[in-house]
């Protein structure tokens, strides 16, 4: 018997994901239970799905404590300096006045979603549809062995290509003959961590942006139930693996190996 892990879910929107994860997990076809589902905004729609199923909600209102976060005191454990070395969400020539009034405001909310989450026992935090970036204060503070990262996020497009917030919108209008959708460790970077599973659909002439959507989320949800019993099962395994190029260059890229086999063992 595989040990029942405890997922906390994080969303922003309309919630599908968090359904199939649900939905997977009452159907016992994963050895999981959703302990909390936190939302960054009290609109998004997703947070009635926990209700109905009697999980925990909350909600920490991002948009308010960015918009006024000169007003708020910085966690004590925040390292400016760390996060700025660590963060690669914004390219070079971004002005570090920006990149840090960024990750003031973020530690603050992330501080605060650290003080809801810590209330209950998690094994992963699953993020569906969450559209903030985490930035190294919150992963650091939740990943606490580098090699069992324990935060994964599910992106609308075929990892590399397309990161960003409309992963199926830049796939369609850069006609893809076929898109997909990833599930990836959460790194310091946007959209950037080690990839754990990806599925794909076929792009037809008829199609258009919303059959696009329609087509990827199907995927979706049957890929991120099928990672995160990956991760249940202790199959995961996130390594640093050296390449050499053609150029004779080396390259060290981390990389998830999974297992056979279950691993059977507490994580
Ligand atoms: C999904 O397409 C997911 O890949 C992206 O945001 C969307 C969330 O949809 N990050 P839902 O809220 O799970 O329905």
């Amino acid at each position: 018997m595989q040990p029942i892990i405890r997922i906390g879910v994080l969303i922003s929107g309309g919630g599908s994901n968090l359904q199939a994860i649900i939905d997977a997990c009452e159907s016992h076809s994963i050895n999981a239970v959703v302990a909390f589902v936190g939302s960054d905004t009290p609109e998004a729609a997703g947070l009635s799905r926990a209700v109905k199923h009697g999980i925990p909600d909350f909600v920490v209102d991002y948009s308010r404590i960015i918009q006024q976060f000169h007003r708020y005191a910085l966690p004590n454990d925040f390292n400016l300096q760390e996060c700025l070395n660590k963060q690669h969400i914004f390219p070079g020539n971004t002005p570090v006045a920006r990149i840090e009034a960024f990750l003031k405001s973020r530690a603050i909310a992330e501080s605060e979603l650290l003080r809801r989450i810590r209330i209950f026992d998690f094994d992963l935090l699953v993020l569906a549809g969450f559209m903030r970036n985490l930035t190294p204060y919150l992963i650091d503070r939740i990943n606490v062995r580098a090699e069992i990262p324990r935060i994964m996020n599910i992106h609308p497009a075929i990892l590399p290509a397309f990161p960003g917030t409309d992963g199926y919108g830049d796939t369609f209008r850069y006609g893809c003959k076929v898109g997909g959708c990833t599930v990836h460790f959460v790194d310091y970077g946007e959209d950037s961590g080690p990839i754990i599973g990806q599925r794909t659909f076929p792009i037809m002439p008829d199609d258009t942006i919303e059959t696009v959507r329609r087509k990827g989320l199907e995927q979706e949800w049957r890929l991120y139930p099928e990672c995160i019993q990956m991760f249940a099962e202790g199959r995961l395994q996130v390594l640093p693996e050296t390449f050499i190029l053609p150029s004779g260059a080396t390259i060290t890229r981390t990389i998830v190996k999974i297992a056979r086999n279950p691993s059977g063992g507490e994580r």
